[in-house]
């Protein structure tokens, strides 16, 4: 092989420089880096926390069933193949970095708590039967006899046994030592200005003003992507924050009788309002989340804590006399179409890997292969071609643009 090629061929930039600068180090931006490398490539990584990003708020909920939306069909594709990958992902991954992932295959069970909610789950339930998914109506006695802990007004729920969950900030750290035993370099700084040379991407200005240069570039950056200066405003990517409030309590040890409180992920929309409980073997509750167009705020509201412990309330009683251990809020980047932008844009060198909204953590596996076969071979999956960057318009770039530059990120 020519000593200036990458192992698939491709053209490698001077000796000491990264084949992949991968920009941000959540868990898109993670997985990406340690599966180019495991591919043969050099990877640098630009980020000043990597393993954080919304991730480290995130459920974890593999949820492609029972978060399945009106519209959203293509994406159930990608979605059901990331979840496939799921289990010999998370072995693999817990090898390569001895450190466990919490992947938890428990299932879901999607609650209705009144006429309403009840109706949009039986229309849910027609639409996962028609996407030939397995999904199992229950009555509201047969969800209690599941999970006793459920209020007794209960009218009717979803059994899903094939929404599993994993815990997203281990995910993250086992990703982080992954990489660091792959080789992936880190750099501990914010990516301020892509840099192009010769009409293709050609590395990064980092904050303080060090330059990596590199043969390609992946825009990983989750809500902050559209931000980036020096990407041409043809390829930027229009994604935008969505911010999500999420509260974590500790579970008891057990019940009297030895009961489990929660034993699989329980969710419902109560009052139109998407309410979600993951309980981890950990003992860690999660209890998510909200859902805010407010540009890059983070704070975690009065009224946000509220409703959420309203709703669970109403869906659990139980859930008052646990200990409340943290509140947070992150942001999901949100893409037009709510699904992900994957792979090369128009500006040679430069991929995205980006706009994973609601699923980021679920398509970590799937994205990782995606990325790592276009960085090494230039040929993108099949799985990944309906998620080209290239489907969105100048008018949903320039909507986007105006949105991600109303204010700075915090
Ligand atoms: N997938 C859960 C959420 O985005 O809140």
């Amino acid at each position: 092989m020519h000593p200036s090629a990458t192992p698939t061929g491709r053209p490698r930039p001077a000796a000491g420089h990264p084949d992949v600068l991968v920009i941000g180090g959540g868990v898109i931006g993670l997985v990406t880096a340690w599966r180019a490398a495991g591919r043969g490539l050099r990877v640098a990584v630009a980020d000043p926390a990597p393993g954080g990003g919304a991730a480290s708020v995130a459920a974890g909920m593999l949820a492609a069933v029972t978060e399945l939306h009106y519209g959203e069909e293509t994406l159930l594709g990608l979605n059901l193949a990331s979840a496939r990958r799921y289990p010999a992902f998370t072995r693999e991954l817990e090898e390569a970095s001895g450190q466990e992932t919490g992947y938890r295959p428990c299932g879901t069970l999607a609650v209705a708590l009144d006429a309403d909610d009840r109706a949009h789950l039986r229309e849910l339930h027609a639409l996962q039967v028609r996407s030939g998914l397995d999904s199992q109506w229950l009555t509201g006695r047969e969800c209690r006899r599941l999970e006793p802990m459920l209020a007794p007004g209960v009218r009717g729920g979803l059994r899903v046994d094939g929404d599993h969950q994993v815990d997203p900030r281990r995910l993250a750290s086992a990703l982080l030592t992954a990489c660091e035993r792959a080789g992936v370099v880190f750099h501990r700084a914010w990516a301020e200005r892509l840099l192009v040379a010769g009409g293709r991407a050609a590395g990064a200005e980092l904050a303080g003003g060090t330059r990596v240069a590199a043969g390609q570039v992946v825009l990983a950056g989750g809500s902050r992507s559209g931000r980036l200066a020096g990407v041409p405003e043809a390829v930027l990517p229009p994604v935008r924050p969505v911010k999500g409030q999420v509260l974590r309590l500790r579970l008891p040890d057990a019940l009297p009788g030895g009961q489990a409180f929660l034993s699989r992920t329980v969710r419902a929309v109560v009052r139109g309002n998407p309410v979600y409980l993951v309980p981890r073997e950990s003992g860690e509750l999660v209890l998510g989340a909200t859902s805010e167009e407010l540009g890059w705020d983070t704070t975690v509201t009065a009224g946000g804590v509220y409703e959420l412990l309203r709703d669970a309330h109403e869906l659990i009683p139980g859930i008052t006399e646990l200990p409340l251990t943290e509140c947070r809020a992150e942001l999901r980047p949100g893409s037009p179409d709510n699904a992900p932008l994957l792979g090369p844009t128009e500006l040679p060198g430069l991929h995205l890997a980006t706009g994973h909204f609601r699923n980021g953590v679920l398509l970590t596996p799937v994205t990782g292969d995606v990325l790592a076969e276009v960085l090494a071979t230039g040929a993108v999956p099949e799985a990944a071609r309906p998620f080209s960057p290239a489907r969105f318009s100048p008018a949903d770039r320039g909507a986007a643009r105006a949105r991600t530059l109303e204010e700075q990120p915090v």
